[in-house]
């Protein structure tokens, strides 16, 4: 096992940010150093149990899974010169963060040749009428295989889109359409599974007590990869790893536990409830939307365990280095001292951009003979410093290279500190009260049956 990613805490303690801002993380570690031993005990002990909604800490091992996902893909390889997914939230972000970080930079615009004959990959993960449209007359949709996620088979904005390309794909191709879609779902609830079942789908499963956000090493994030020929076998043997890793009840040596007593003491204790993720490589853009959405609809809560009401949960904020120096660091160095900063900094990179030996009787000549890999990294260390001066808190994961091995740890990793954090809080990570209410606050505006009191309700309100 290789364990490849560090996290780098030294940022976060008192001495060096000072007392004020900072944690004497020794002292902490050792106080909490047995609840962290029960949480992850008491974790580890409950996720085969039904309803505890932790299988998602079970999917690297799902080798079920992995060889129905490589079959089809397998089967439908060549066939389809574009892969859309239909989705939104947990059934989107990951599939995004890995394919965006796994794939060639700009996947979509190289030439067939350059894709190695595998297929392009959209994620129509918003309702923009204007998007949709676009999006959809331009993709030759008789070669495109339409993968539709929804694990409740009836969130509104992936039914709704799923109706008008099932409708438009049936114009074009008659019967033969259904070859063309396929379903992920929960195994036995929902419209979505439902409709599949009469359409004659092919069908992939949601596990049961997997929520959306924690549900990218289920067939909702490894289809699609394996659809555009990502190693899923290299990303879930990140994940095993990982698990391995993070069994160890130590917080001496766990570093989701580490990070999730770092965030929640720095909300705590020293009143700092913002997570900024700010990875140094555009790859990783989107694992900063996965994490924004995993932190806040976990650990957003209005009641606590017991019932009373806490209204609690660190606000997520996502970054990309170096871009985000030129827009958001000056805040983060001057304004309210109230963020934990998470890099994410990558040692190799696969290209080296050599910067040419020109201009140099200018101010810009001491480029030249450097490596766009070396500013990068220099720029990282620069604002870490920076911001350590300032005596903001910021932590540093770092990964020596992003593959697909790296992916499945870094995501895993962040789902079980997740998990740390809600049991800290002492809240229920897995539900999502908050956003159930807007969802049928939805069903009633737009007149489905059964939601007729709350339309009128509504109707009162606006
Ligand atoms: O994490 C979650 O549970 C949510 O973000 C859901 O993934 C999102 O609301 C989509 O739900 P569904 O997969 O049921 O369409």
């Amino acid at each position: 096992m290789i364990l490849m990613l560090q996290l780098d805490y030294r940022n976060v303690t008192s001495g060096v940010i000072g007392e004020e801002h900072g944690l004497d993380l020794q002292a902490e570690f050792s106080q909490y150093a047995e609840q962290i031993k029960h949480i992850i005990t008491d974790l580890n002990s409950r996720k085969d149990k039904p309803e505890q909604w932790l299988q998602w800490m079970n999917l690297g091992y799902n080798e079920e899974t992995v060889w129905y996902v490589k079959e089809y893909a397998s089967i439908v390889e060549g066939r389809f010169d574009n892969i859309l997914v239909l989705g939104i939230g947990g059934s989107a972000l990951g599939g995004m963060a890995v394919c965006e970080a796994l794939l060639k930079p700009y996947w979509n615009v190289l030439s067939t040749e350059q894709r190695e004959n595998r297929p392009r990959i959209f994620f129509l993960d918003n309702i923009d009428p204007d998007q949709m449209t676009a999006l959809l007359d331009s993709i030759d949709l008789k070669r495109t295989l339409v993968n539709v996620i929804t694990k409740s088979g009836s969130t509104a904005e992936t039914m709704s889109q799923y109706m008008i390309v099932k409708d438009r794909l049936e114009k074009l191709m008659g019967d033969d359409y259904r070859q063309n879609i396929v379903a992920t779902t929960d195994r036995s609830m929902g419209y979505l599974r439902q409709i599949a079942g009469e359409e004659g789908y092919k069908t992939f499963v949601v596990p049961d007590d997997v929520g959306g956000r924690f549900s990218v090493f289920s067939a909702v994030g490894l289809l699609p990869f394996a659809l555009v020929g990502i190693n899923i076998d290299d990303i879930m043997q990140g994940v095993k790893d990982m698990d391995l890793a993070l069994k160890n009840t130590d917080i001496n040596e766990n570093i989701a536990a580490q990070n999730a007593l770092i965030h929640y003491l720095m909300d705590t204790k020293k009143g700092k409830n913002l997570s900024v993720m700010m990875p140094y490589s555009s790859r990783l853009k989107y694992v900063s939307d996965w994490y924004v959405q995993l932190w806040a609809e976990s650990l957003g809560k209005e009641f606590n365990r017991n019932g009373e009401k806490v209204n609690i949960g660190p606000t997520p904020i996502k970054a990309l280095g170096a871009t985000d120096q030129h827009s958001q660091i000056q805040l983060y160095n001057e304004g309210p001292n109230d963020k934990v900063i998470n890099f994410i900094r990558v040692d190799h990179f696969d290209s080296t951009l050599d910067i040419p030996k020109i201009f140099e009787y200018t101010g810009i000549g001491y480029l030249g003979g450097k490596t766009v890999n070396d500013l990068f990294n220099a720029e990282a260390d620069a604002t870490r410093v920076t911001l350590t001066d300032y005596q903001r808190p910021n932590v540093t994961i770092n990964i020596p290279s992003v593959s697909g091995y790296s992916m499945g740890q870094l995501l895993y990793m962040l789902e079980v500190q997740t998990a740390i954090a809600g049991e800290l809080y002492n809240i229920n990570t897995f539900n999502q009260p908050g956003v159930e209410q807007a969802k049928n606050y939805t069903y009633a505006l737009m007149g489905r049956a059964g939601y007729e009191e709350s339309a009128n309700m509504l109707k009162s309100k606006m």
